[in-house]
């Protein structure tokens, strides 16, 4: 499973990215909004520290409109994915945009249903948001295990990315059903090194080791 970092801090995604286990972004417009910087100083900064996918949405409600808004945002740079909207409009734009080699991020998709239209209208990602819809229904387990069923029992080429982790839960959640991606906070991916038991483990070790005699 690829790993994200679910975040427009460009410093956050530095730190992710050396760590050699990165192997992309998601951006939304509150993250971007919480920089204080211009969207596409914030999206192009980011691109030119990561080279795998940076997701970027686009904000226009018309089919039209956003083809128009992920035609300029493309332009940042080669590895900018458009997150789209799980609308009507969304996915209208979303063939259009893969025939002109635009990849796309179906966003805020909150059931299975939506999941199959999403591959259905030929996205690249789409975007399964666990965190706020166990929020509402504890059922994320449900949908990321229906979203990856859907893709295989249908061969579709859709990649499954879950979204809005908040838990180790919610990681292992898509490593069981078999997500493509996560993304995830800076906080949640190195709390995924962390362990009581390797930091106990380490600092016996430390302490035993001081004591041998050199
Ligand atoms: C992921 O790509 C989105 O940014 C995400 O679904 C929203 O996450 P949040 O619920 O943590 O805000």
């Amino acid at each position: 499973m690829k790993i994200f970092l679910d975040s427009a801090d460009v410093e956050a995604i530095r730190r992710a990215n050396d760590t050699g286990l990165l192997d992309g972004v998601t951006t939304n417009p509150s993250h971007i909004f919480k920089t204080g910087a211009k969207f596409s100083d914030v999206v192009k900064e980011i691109c030119s520290v990561v080279s795998g996918p940076v997701s970027a949405e686009v904000m226009a409600e018309d089919s039209e409109g956003m083809v128009r808004e992920a035609e300029q945002v493309s332009q940042i740079a080669a590895n900018v994915y458009i997150k789209i909207p799980m609308t009507v409009e969304g996915l209208k734009a979303v063939p259009v945009l893969e025939a002109k080699g635009i990849h796309t991020n179906v966003t805020m998709v909150f059931s299975s249903t939506q999941a199959y239209l999403a591959m259905k209208a030929g996205a690249t990602f789409v975007s399964i948001v666990l965190s706020r819809l166990d929020a509402i229904a504890n059922e994320s387990e449900i949908l990321v295990d229906d979203a990856v069923l859907i893709k295989r029992n249908y061969g579709f080429s859709t990649q499954v990315l879950a979204a809005s982790m908040k838990t180790q839960n919610h990681v292992l959640a898509a490593l069981r059903a078999g997500a493509d991606i996560s993304t995830m906070p800076e906080a949640l991916f190195f709390q995924l090194y962390r362990h009581l038991l390797t930091d106990a483990g380490l600092e016996q070790f430390s302490r035993d080791w001081a004591k041998v005699p050199k």
